[in-house]
């Protein structure tokens, strides 16, 4: 088998990279060409655990390539995969699919008779029946066939999530897609996953109807968490109690800052539109896009609180800038709003992120930026922990004590226990959990801090 990957975002070069170790023969297409020069002399463009040597052994290995030629990339080609950016359409919140139907007519002109399109980029119902619409206009003579083949992998586990996943989807058009597809994803067959086979339009809504439900979910635990806050209950304790039913299940019951990311925040907003636009609104989907928004603007209201109710002319230490850790991706995290509402209010912000710092800087100015937590900590009034990088979770605590000016802490993501922090010595507060600290902690917020507070 070969095929042909478009577009080498995260999706693209990670499909390609694992379909190559699978055994086919990939040639990965983008039209940056510095993006392929990179690649061709073992650059990766993402930080992704693993990509880089998995993609070293397959260029190595003669299976795995790289081209800015369309045309020549598709040449021969059993299936082409769109896996271009499908970003949220400036204004209305629908996904902008010129770069989908623009690689579907470069495609269609390029590709041999019989080839299959395959859609990997999350794409809004009725996009497949486009693409194939678009294909018999451009190359009617071909019998060019349609696939709808959503991603479901995570950054930050991507290899393992494509290698080993839950399942497989899969919406055709024909017989003859079906087949290559089944072709394609044979060493997933022999380690039993399941293969969902489908219209095209059910496996489009299928990965919307997805990511919407994960959305919720979390929005859900999000919102309990406020209310265990107002009532003095435990919301870690609450989402074990739930998630142990298997009805419910544990995973995604982490309450935190506001879900963030290339695809929750898109793709949720996306649904909304289609779904107005077939006049079945989902109320229920409407509702966690504005709770989450809402909620990832509160933090810096949180954070403030916490620290007595005034940052004018104090600083704040910031762990972890990326939308979650194993990243270097800053897409709608809750860094981005967060950090200039300390800015606003008059705080001097210093962070520290593993992998993000480079991204971070593009679009958070004005924050000094530290090259490890703890040179981040040297004279802040305070800490927020806001991405619970592995590296976070295990703090020398007396050192963060002696170098912050104050042992105040907002561990946005509830890494740490609030009775240890508390008899650390810290003025700790978290997402939805009594604060144990709270009488201990009256003793030790700074004067200028706690005068702010009353
Ligand atoms: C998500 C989906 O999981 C994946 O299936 C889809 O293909 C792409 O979108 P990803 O964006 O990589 O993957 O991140 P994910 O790990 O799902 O986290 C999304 C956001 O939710 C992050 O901001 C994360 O911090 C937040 N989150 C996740 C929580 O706040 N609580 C949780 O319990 C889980």
């Amino acid at each position: 088998m070969r095929i042909a990957m478009i577009g080498t975002g995260y999706v693209g070069l990670v499909s390609g990279a694992c379909f190559s170790e699978f055994g086919t023969e990939v040639v990965c297409v983008d039209r940056d060409a510095g993006k392929i020069d990179r690649l061709r002399a073992g650059e990766v463009p993402i930080y992704e655990p693993g990509l880089d040597n998995l993609i070293a052994s397959n260029v190595q290995a003669g299976r795995l390539s790289f081209t800015t030629s369309l045309s020549e990339g598709v040449k021969g080609a059993d299936a082409v995969f769109i896996a271009v950016g499908t970003p949220t359409r400036r204004g209305d919140g629908h996904a902008d699919l010129t770069y989908v139907y623009q690689a579907a007519r470069e495609i269609s002109a390029a590709a041999g008779s019989g080839t299959v399109i395959v859609t990997k980029s999350t794409v809004p119902v009725g996009t497949g029946r486009k693409v194939g619409e678009i294909a018999r206009e451009v190359a009617p003579q071909k019998a060019l066939h349609v696939a709808s083949n959503p991603e479901f992998l995570r950054e930050g586990s991507a290899i393992n999530d494509f290698m080993r996943p839950d399942r497989v989807v899969i919406g055709t058009d024909s017989d003859h897609a079906r087949e290559v597809m089944h072709a394609l994803y044979r060493p997933l067959y022999l380690i039993e996953t399941p293969v969902i086979f489908t219209e095209l339009e059910t496996a489009e809504l299928t990965k919307y109807a997805a990511n919407a439900f994960l959305a919720t979910k979390i929005t859900f635990i999000n919102e309990i968490a406020d209310l265990c806050e107002s009532v003095g209950a435990n919301v870690h304790d609450v989402a074990r109690g739930i998630g142990l039913d298997g009805r419910i299940g544990r995973k995604f019951l982490h309450a935190g800052p506001g879900y963030g990311g290339s695809c929750f925040p898109k793709d949720t907003l996306a649904l909304v539109r289609t779904a107005e636009e077939a006049a079945a609104p989902l109320r229920i989907v409407e509702t966690v896009v504005a709770v989450n928004d809402a909620r990832k603007a509160r933090m810096a209201e949180k954070v403030i609180a916490h620290c007595g109710g005034s940052l004018d002319g104090r600083t704040v230490a910031v762990l972890g800038l990326t939308f979650k850790p194993n990243t270097d991706d800053m897409r709608e995290a809750p860094s981005l709003s967060l950090v200039p509402a300390l800015q606003r209010a008059g705080a001097t912000v210093r962070a520290f992120d593993p992998e993000g710092m480079d991204e971070a800087r593009k679009s958070l100015s004005d924050v000094v930026y530290c090259t490890n937590a703890y040179e981040a900590m040297e004279g802040a009034d305070a800490l927020v922990i806001l991405t619970e990088w592995n590296e976070f979770r295990n703090l020398d605590l007396d050192r963060a004590k002696q170098l912050l000016r104050a042992p105040v802490v907002a561990d946005l993501r509830n890494i740490y226990d609030p009775a240890e922090m508390a008899a650390a010595g810290f003025h700790y507060d978290s997402i939805g959990r009594p604060s144990s600290g709270e009488a201990a902690g009256a003793d030790v917020i700074p004067s200028h801090l706690a005068k702010a507070a009353t």
